[in-house]
């Protein structure tokens, strides 16, 4: 029997890219009117580096907060081959930091100023396991030789297995995992190490982006990959193990940035996610995983107090394209594959 509609304790969303200024303006609402807290991502220009810029940034987000809403922005520091431990320590006891996000230099959106040589990051890596402080990583290697499919699976060996044996005890999150290899990486390591899911990692493999022609909105870093590594995927993320949680990578760019001569990576998903991610346990007949997967995990992995209101999504029709989201006559497309998703977020409790 299929169920027509479900509840979950309301969701957050542990990984996100808010922007700044007209673009966060626009964004913010479809987030906080569906998730509870963001893991807010911090490869503003310039990077959000110390806990007085990540101070800024908070007080801008939330003086966008809809009325009515209690959404809370959890900030990350942005670390770089100059990151002082100290502004770590002082960032995370002062409860400014919830985590620290490590991207290789280069790897992606805003991330010039990234790591170059991550094996030279010692005394960041003694401060975080230190203090318990989590590490969240863009993984996939920088070395431009190998293939862009392979880079996932090659960061794996060449740094984050030695990492590993290198600190132990420090809390890792491998962000927006896209590989077989990476599951299979997280369910072998120990309960220092989770991982985040997308909805378009779910739902996409790397065909559809070449569908018909090229999809550039179906463009985002990590980039899908072949159908069993979205298989692979699909069977962690409904698993009900821990380790796995929800993480949107929701990563607005105007469509004419993507639809360029040299796109830009980033999927928009902020206000189809849920309804994404709940087709997608509907298809794995594990609807009963969701709210271990949405609501769950990730609070238990930060070690934060899961939330207490609940959202309800129906069956119904299948759903629309949602409109472009217009920012002074430009947009920004909204994520949706062409399967059909047949889940609607009907209800938020009143706060
Ligand atoms: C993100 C962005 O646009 O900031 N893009 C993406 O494709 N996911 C950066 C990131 O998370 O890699
Ligand atoms: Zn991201």
């Amino acid at each position: 029997m299929s169920l027509k509609s479900i509840s979950i304790p309301r969701p957050d969303d542990w990984h996100l890219h808010l922007r700044d200024d007209s673009i966060l303006a626009a964004v913010l609402p479809n987030t906080a009117r569906i998730f509870g807290r963001a893991i807010v991502m911090p490869n503003l220009r310039p990077a959000v580096c110390t806990a007085r810029a990540a101070v800024a940034y908070r007080s801008r987000i939330e003086a966008l907060i809809p009325e009515g809403s209690n959404f809370t922005p959890l900030m990350t520091a942005y670390l770089t081959d100059a990151t002082d431990p100290l502004e770590l320590r002082a960032g995370w006891n002062d409860g400014i930091f919830s985590a620290a996000k490590l991207y290789p230099a280069g790897a992606t959106t805003n991330a010039e100023d990234g790591i170059t040589d991550i094996l030279q990051l010692d005394n960041v890596f003694e401060m975080l396991q230190e203090l318990s402080m989590p590490l969240l990583i863009h993984g996939e290697t920088m070395n431009q030789q190998v293939d862009i499919f392979d880079r996932e699976a090659v960061f794996i060996e060449d740094t984050l297995l030695p990492l590993r044996q290198r600190y132990p005890a420090m809390r890792i999150i491998f962000e927006h995992i896209t590989t077989n290899e990476a599951v299979a990486f997280v369910e072998a390591a120990d309960e220092n190490v989770a991982a985040t899911i997308t909805p378009h990692h779910l739902m996409l493999n790397r065909n559809d982006i070449f569908k018909d022609g090229l999809r550039p909105h179906y463009y985002c870093l990590p980039v899908a990959k072949r159908e069993h590594h979205r298989r692979s995927l699909r069977v962690a993320a409904t698993s009900g193990n821990p380790k796995f949680f929800l993480g949107t990578d929701s990563a607005p760019h105007l469509t004419t940035d993507k639809e360029s001569d040299c796109g830009c990576a980033g999927v928009y998903n902020a206000a189809t996610a849920m309804s994404c991610y709940t087709q997608v346990f509907d298809e794995e007949q594990s609807l009963d995983k969701l709210a271990g997967f949405a609501s769950h995990h990730g609070p238990d992995f930060y070690h934060l107090p899961r939330n207490t209101e609940t959202i309800t999504l129906t069956r119904a029709g299948t759903l629309e394209q949602p409109p472009d989201i217009d920012i002074n006559g430009g947009k920004i497309r909204q994520f949706l594959p062409e399967t059909p998703v047949h889940w609607h977020l009907i209800h938020e409790q009143p706060q």
